[in-house]
C-alpha cells in the first residue's frame, strides 16, 4: 500500500494494491443536486451518469447555469449529490464523514484554478510544497518532493521567486506543480486557461498533454471549445444533463 501513511486507516480502501486500475477514476450514477424547494427548486444536475477511466483527459463544457461547476465541486469531494451515487477512485463517497471526505480530497485531487490561488509573497516552492505540510511530511522531504515537481513543469530555475515576480502561465505552472506533490490520482481544473492569454495558454495545455501522455487522469471544465479540443474526449453538458459525450477529441 505504497503511499498511505498510518493516518488513512480510516479510509475505507476498497481493493487490493494492484486492482487498483480496473475501477474508474471517476464513477456518477444518476446523481442529482437539487437546490432550493418548490417554485424555487432548481435542478442542477438532473441525473448524471459518468464515468472516467484512469489516464482519460476529459473536458467539460457547456453553457452558463449548465451545471459545470455543480458537477465539478461534487467530482472534487467540495460537495455532496443530493441523490445518486459518487464513487472516486473505488471509494463510495457517500459513506464518508466530512473528515474523510477532506482526506480523500488531500490525497486522491489536486486543483488547479483560473486565478492560480497560488499564496503570495511565498516562494514558488513553498506554494508547491504546502499540500504535502498536512501529511506530516518532514521538511526536507517535503522541499525534495517540490523541487522534482517544479522540475516536471520545466520551473525549477524559479523555485525561489514570488508569485508576483512570475508570469501568469508560469503562475499557473506552479499550481499544476502543487497540484501534482501529493501524486494525486486525478487533476481536477476548473477554466485553467481562463485567465491566460494565448501564448501562456498553449504552455499550460502542453504541459498538460505531457502529463496526460505518463498516464495522469485530467478533467477540465472549459468554456472555451479550442481548448476542449485539446483532450481527448468532451462531455457537454446542458441543464443538469450530459447531452453530448464525444471520445474523439472535438466538440460533439
Ligand atoms: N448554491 C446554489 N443555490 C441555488 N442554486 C444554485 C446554487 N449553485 C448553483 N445553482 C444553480 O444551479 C445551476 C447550475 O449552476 P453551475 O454553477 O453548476 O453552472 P455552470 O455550468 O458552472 O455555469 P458557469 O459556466 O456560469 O460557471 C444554475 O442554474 C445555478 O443558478
Ligand atoms: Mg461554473
Amino acid at each position: 500500500m505504497s503511499g498511505i501513511t498510518s493516518s488513512a486507516a480510516t479510509l475505507p480502501y476498497p481493493s487490493a494494491p494492484g486492482r487498483a486500475a480496473q475501477h474508474p477514476v471517476i464513477s456518477l450514477s444518476a446523481v442529482h443536486k437539487i437546490y432550493g424547494e418548490g417554485e424555487a427548486e432548481v435542478r442542477a444536475l438532473d441525473g448524471v451518469g459518468l464515468s472516467i477511466a484512469r489516464g482519460e483527459f476529459v473536458a467539460i463544457i457547456g453553457a452558463s447555469g449548465s451545471g459545470k461547476s455543480t458537477m465539478m465541486n461534487i467530482i472534487g469531494c467540495l460537495d455532496a449529490p443530493t441523490s445518486g451515487e459518487y464513487r472516486l477512485d473505488g471509494i463510495a463517497t457517500g459513506e464518508l464523514d466530512e473528515h474523510q471526505l477532506a482526506q480523500i480530497r488531500n490525497r486522491k485531487i489536486g486543483f488547479v484554478f483560473q486565478n492560480f490561488n497560488l499564496i503570495p509573497r511565498t516562494r514558488a516552492v513553498d506554494n508547491v510544497a504546502m499540500p504535502l505540510a498536512y501529511r506530516g511530511v518532514s521538511r526536507r522531504e517535503r522541499h525534495e518532493r517540490a523541487m522534482a515537481a517544479l522540475d516536471a513543469v520545466g520551473l525549477s530555475e524559479r523555485a525561489s521567486h514570488l508569485p508576483s515576480q512570475l508570469s501568469g502561465g508560469q503562475q499557473q505552472r506552479v499550481a499544476i506543480a502543487r497540484a501534482l506533490v501529493t501524486e494525486p490520482v486525478l487533476l481536477l481544473a476548473d477554466e485553467p486557461t481562463g485567465a491566460l492569454d494565448t501564448h501562456a495558454s498553449h504552455e499550460v495545455l502542453d504541459l498538460f498533454d505531457s502529463l496526460h501522455a505518463t498516464g495522469r487522469s485530467i478533467v477540465m471544465i472549459t468554456h472555451e471549445l479550442d481548448v476542449a479540443a485539446r483532450a481527448e474526449r468532451t462531455v457537454r453538458m446542458q441543464d443538469g444533463l450530459i447531452i453530448a459525450d464525444s471520445r474523439t477529441g472535438g466538440v460533439a
